[in-house]
């Protein structure tokens, strides 16, 4: 990275190059005064190079300009390459054999002091609102700036494996229609249509289906989405997706093609390739063995239904359940018998807020012994047969849901995460992939009508699309999600192609054919000339690089997020706008804006 300004970068000087003369340009990360001599360590992206300057060595308007700099002030420094004393190497640096010895330092600018130390140590304890307005600085640190250059070594990849697979990669507007991804749209008003608004979209979704009725067999983009939704640690209004689209598919092609872009993501990102193909779990299996449609499979931790094994129960809340058509299962929190009250506490608590009428348990005590408010109600057969199903020896505690299969699925998957978080037996540098696949088509919403599980151009399988009218809620999607480590990564779904079973689905999400004609209009008419068979699915970029980073949030991973409140507090908006621009738009606030 020579440039007019210098001759090498900070971290790139070894034994090797003693005796050269270099010139560095870069920030001061520390300045040391050692007994009249300082030292500089200087910094760019690629490192440190601890700088010396000897009063005797350099003019005295330079040393006096030396005796200004602080930390975060610019310098350009020449000197000479020197070994550094035997007892003075650094091995912790990459630079740490070497000095430059300056004959010459200019400061080329200066820096206020900076409101928090630029140290990747430090900066857990920096509050993430002041780490994003003052974002410049606080990706000046190291560990910020390795965040953005993995980013960038994996859509380098990503790029590359998709071109090696004769992807094109097409770019769809921002400024379009409401698309159904589920979430709240950013509308941007119309100046030249007035009482219009643009959506920002929410995915590429429609655009891409619209690709392939355009023969464009293979697409691909890097797409910025953006959905006006409640904020999490893995979700961001304005978010990244790596977002693809083939024709003449069926989801296995999907399968194999997204295995070799994972790999390829995780190499970039230096890591070891997962082993391919990834494993796959259908979405029923997923919720029956791990009580989730995203299931965190770096530990076992099954849950066990033991519904037949209580099939004549004295227990009343166990039997009150079965004869109600509801299930019962367990599962075994190996080493967890001596969990605090506290603990188990918080965990009814958690199991009661999931639905669950209470959270029975047995603490298997080292001599065997089982503890627990429920086991008097247990037969000796009972006992055995749980033991066996579960594995239960001296020291595990056995934790028990039993309600309305959903309700258990969700307790007890919430329950296994934390049981696992507590054992200890999550390895945080392991990484877990895998499929999850025969998603549901629609799922029942709040008031009792139907929606679509993914989105609403996803096909049913072919089995099943007859009942669309009669039995809805039995479909079974061509959708698949990928799952790491507990995340739900990306997915995605074979597509209707054909326009006939499009308003089928419409109308049997309960739409008006009027109102689907005028949202999906330019869809349906697509559709009705020659649109191939396709399918697709997008990634979560953002949330790809927070795992491979070993982040607990997205926003470590992006360069310029949003706070909370869908903030950026480094730009400061949103902001209020003119009266002109308002009038401008035909536009009038019901609410003022805050007051700064
Ligand atoms: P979906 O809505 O499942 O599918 O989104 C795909 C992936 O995008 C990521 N993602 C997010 N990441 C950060 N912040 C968010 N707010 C956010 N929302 C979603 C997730 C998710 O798995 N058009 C379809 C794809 C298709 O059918 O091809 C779609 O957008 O990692
Ligand atoms: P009760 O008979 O209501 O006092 O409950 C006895 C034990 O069963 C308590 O430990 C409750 O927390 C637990 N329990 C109650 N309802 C359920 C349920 N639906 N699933 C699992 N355990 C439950």
């Amino acid at each position: 990275m020579q440039t007019q300004l210098r001759t090498t970068t900070c971290g790139a000087l070894r034994p090797d190059n003693v005796g050269q003369t270099v010139t560095l340009c870069g920030w001061a990360d520390t300045v040391r005064d050692h007994g009249g001599v300082m030292f500089i360590d200087l910094r760019d992206r690629t490192g440190l190079t601890q700088v010396l300057c000897d009063p005797t060595e350099v003019p005295a308007e330079i040393w006096q300009a030396v005796q200004t700099v602080r930390p975060e002030y610019v310098l350009q420094v020449t000197g000479r390459v020197e070994a550094r004393p035997a007892d003075m190497v650094n091995a912790k640096l990459a630079t740490g054999g070497i000095e430059v010895r300056s004959h010459h330092i200019t400061v080329l600018n200066r820096s206020a002091t900076p409101p928090f130390p630029l140290d990747d140590k430090e900066a857990e304890r920096v509050s993430d609102e002041l780490r994003m307005t003052y974002r410049y600085l606080d990706l000046r640190r190291p560990a910020m700036q390795r965040n953005l250059r993995r980013r960038h070594a994996v859509t380098q990849a990503v790029r590359a494996y998709l071109d090696s697979q004769d992807f094109t990669e097409i770019e769809t507007p921002i400024l379009t229609k409401s698309t159904p991804e589920g979430a709240r749209d950013y509308l941007v008003p119309s100046r030249t249509v007035p009482g219009t608004c643009f959506a920002l979209p929410q995915a590429p979704q429609q655009y891409k289906q619209l690709l392939m009725v355009a023969g464009c067999d293979r697409y691909y983009q890097i797409a910025r989405c953006f959905r006006d939704e409640d904020l999490r640690a893995d979700r961001q209004p304005e978010f990244t997706q790596i977002d693809l689209e083939m024709s003449f598919i069926t989801p296995e092609d999907i399968y194999a093609l997204v295995d070799g872009l994972i790999a390829a993501a995780f190499v970039a990102a230096g890591h070891p390739a997962p082993t391919l193909p990834l494993p796959r779990l259908t979405y029923a299996e997923a919720l029956d063995r791990y009580g989730s449609d995203k299931p965190d499979l770096r530990f076992a931790l099954p849950l066990v239904n033991v519904g037949e094994i209580f099939a004549a129960t004295q227990f009343q809340v166990f039997g009150r359940v079965l004869a109600g058509g509801g299930v019962i299962k367990a599962l075994n929190g190996k080493g967890l018998a001596g969990a605090p009250i506290r603990i188990m506490d918080d965990w009814t608590a958690m199991a009661k807020d999931a639905g669950l009428g209470g959270l029975a348990y047995i603490r298997v005590q080292e001599d065997g012994a089982w503890k627990s408010p429920i086991v008097k109600f247990f037969s000796d057969a009972e006992k055995d047969a749980l033991r066996a199903a579960l594995d239960i020896a001296a020291g595990d505690l056995i934790l028990f849901a039993a309600d309305d299969a959903a309700v258990v699925n969700t307790a007890l998957g919430r329950l296994r995460l934390l049981a696992a978080a507590q054992a200890g037996v999550i390895d945080p540098a392991a990484f877990a992939l895998t499929w999850v696949t025969d998603f549901p088509l629609f799922e029942a919403d709040a008031e009792g009508g139907l929606q679509a599980m993914h989105h609403p151009f996803t096909a049913p399988c072919r089995a099943d699309a007859e009942r669309l009218e009669s039995e809805p809620l039995s479909l079974r999607a061509q959708a698949y999600d990928v799952v790491l480590n507990g995340v739900e990564l990306g997915g995605g779904s074979i597509r209707i192609h054909e326009a006939a079973y499009q308003r089928r689905l419409f109308a049997a999400l309960g739409m008006p054919a009027a109102e689907y004609e005028d949202r999906f209009g330019h869809l349906l008419r697509a559709l009705e000339y020659g649109a191939p068979p396709h399918g697709g699915l997008a990634l979560g970029l953002d949330r790809l690089m927070m795992l491979l980073g070993g982040a607990d949030s997205i926003r470590e991973m992006i360069a310029f997020p949003k706070n909370q409140k869908a903030m950026d507090l480094m730009m400061n908006a949103p902001a209020a706008v003119s009266e002109r621009q308002l009038r401008d738009l035909g536009l009038r606030f019901l609410a003022a804006a805050p007051s700064e």
